[in-house]
């Protein structure tokens, strides 16, 4: 079992760029390989659940070459996937899953997606539902978990469907099944979330229409294959903008980073904390914008999260709570459930973790409650989930004593080489392979 043992204290320096993003990682491979003519991507993330989302495609007949963050996809056209000759592994990935079960209800062959022991047991009857309206069949185990089966041939048809969560993982699902269906299907978000695949589908010539909440696309139309450059993860870089406010005499620059505006919230929120944070060198990037973001030491107080920010930050929240705990007064975030059902619980397994460092943190059904003070030290679990195990690790920055924390393998489905980068800046970090 690996674990992360830090030593408490330090300070931050440097300039880096953190591992390309991991959601538009995941839609470069899924658009370029149902496009016409050979992709260039650029920045790619070469960590563990982007990389099965190559395999997963390769399997079903995609001629895909990767030479570290390069890759290039021959596009076999919107019909030209093939039968894959074995289940279809997504790892840790809800994203893959959630993703490949809207394309995969649209293909003419049956197929079968797995995943780890926490993938098997997330939610996708929130995509099953959507996907049967427009006459997919899938089928699953009880409760609408993974493995899932899907039946080839069924011919789709667009549906109308107002999400009752806001999550750009079914958004995205519906719509890579609406390029398979009859008509047009539209989609209504209650709160905005990540718009990466309709930003990146409209880069490979697509129609996507977004009026508002509402998102429709026609089915049948030809995607044509483009360059892709990635942008550096925001969900990465955020581990590293707290670990900056919060240390003291700190200074980084996180350079090329994606600031597309429905993934900021994290920045909107350690401003409101009192966070010392600068952009500079924006521009736009194959539809995509991105910006060097510079992050001081601050002192940090308590905030109530705003609700619209939410969404904006779903990923972030691991290490937000960190900073809430190194913050002056009380954080209060609600209306986060979303948080219970993702890599791990998160709400309780930070709950859990901080109060186990001395921190006042107490978990509600919806989000959480913490006290800002000073961390001690000890030995956390991290339940496999990656930025669990980041977030905890930069809380060593302000801890008193050593923090251990279990199960830190995960670390690689997002963050390839996180240890290094983390020693490099000034993280006190050394890894125990068990
Ligand atoms: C993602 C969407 C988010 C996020 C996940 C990546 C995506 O999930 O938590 O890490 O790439 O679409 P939801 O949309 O389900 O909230």
């Amino acid at each position: 079992m690996t674990q992360f043992i830090c030593s408490p204290g330090g300070r931050v320096s440097g300039s880096m760029r953190v591992p390309g993003d991991k959601s538009i990682s995941h839609r470069s491979i899924i658009l370029s390989s149902i496009a016409e003519g050979t992709s260039h991507i650029s920045g790619f993330l070469t960590g563990e659940d982007s990389l099965n989302t190559i395999s997963a495609f390769q399997q079903m007949g995609v001629p895909i070459e990767r030479d570290q963050a390069q890759v290039k996809v021959c596009g076999v056209g919107l019909h030209g996937l093939t039968k894959p000759g074995s289940d279809l592994d997504m790892g840790n990935s809800g994203t893959a899953m959630r993703l490949l079960l809207g394309l995969l209800a649209g293909q003419a062959f049956d197929s079968r997606l797995i995943g780890d022991s926490s993938l098997s047991s997330r939610p996708m009857q929130r995509v099953i539902e959507p996907l049967q309206a427009m006459g997919a069949t899938i089928d699953s185990e009880p409760g609408g978990r993974a493995p899932l089966a899907i039946k080839g041939g069924r011919g789709l048809s667009a549906i109308e469907y107002d999400m009752p969560v806001a999550s750009a993982q079914v958004k995205s699902c519906l719509l890579l099944a609406g390029l398979y269906a009859n008509g047009e299907t539209v989609v209504r978000e209650p709160a905005p979330t990540r718009d990466h695949s309709e930003r990146m589908l409209r880069g490979f010539g697509c129609e996507v229409l977004s009026d508002g909440a509402k998102i429709s696309i026609r089915g049948n139309q030809t995607l044509l294959a483009r360059e892709i450059e990635v942008p550096a993860d925001i969900s990465s870089a955020a581990f590293l903008m707290v670990a900056a406010s919060i240390a003291v005499y700190s200074e980084i620059t996180l350079l090329h980073v994606g600031v597309n505006p429905t993934r900021t919230g994290v920045i909107d929120i350690l401003k409101l904390m009192g966070a010392d944070i600068e952009r500079s060198n924006q521009c736009d990037i194959g539809g995509e914008p991105v910006a060097d973001i510079t992050v001081r030491s601050a002192r940090l107080s308590g905030i109530d999260i705003p609700a619209e920010l939410v969404p904006l930050a779903i990923d972030e929240f691991p290490v937000l709570f960190v900073a809430a705990a190194c913050a002056d007064g009380t954080t209060r975030l609600s209306g986060a459930e979303e948080l219970r059902v993702k890599e791990s619980d998160r709400i309780q397994v930070m709950a859990d973790g901080l109060t186990l460092l001395g921190i006042d943190a107490q978990s509600q059904a919806d989000g959480i409650v913490i006290q800002g003070g000073e961390p001690g030290g000890g030995v956390v679990e991290s339940h496999g989930d990656h930025r669990i195990a980041m977030a905890f690790s930069v809380a060593s920055l302000r801890a008193s004593r050593e923090i251990r924390i279990n199960e830190c393998t995960n670390v690689n489905t997002s963050f390839p080489g996180f240890v290094e980068l983390a020693q490099q800046i000034g993280i006190r970090i050394i890894v125990d392979a068990g």
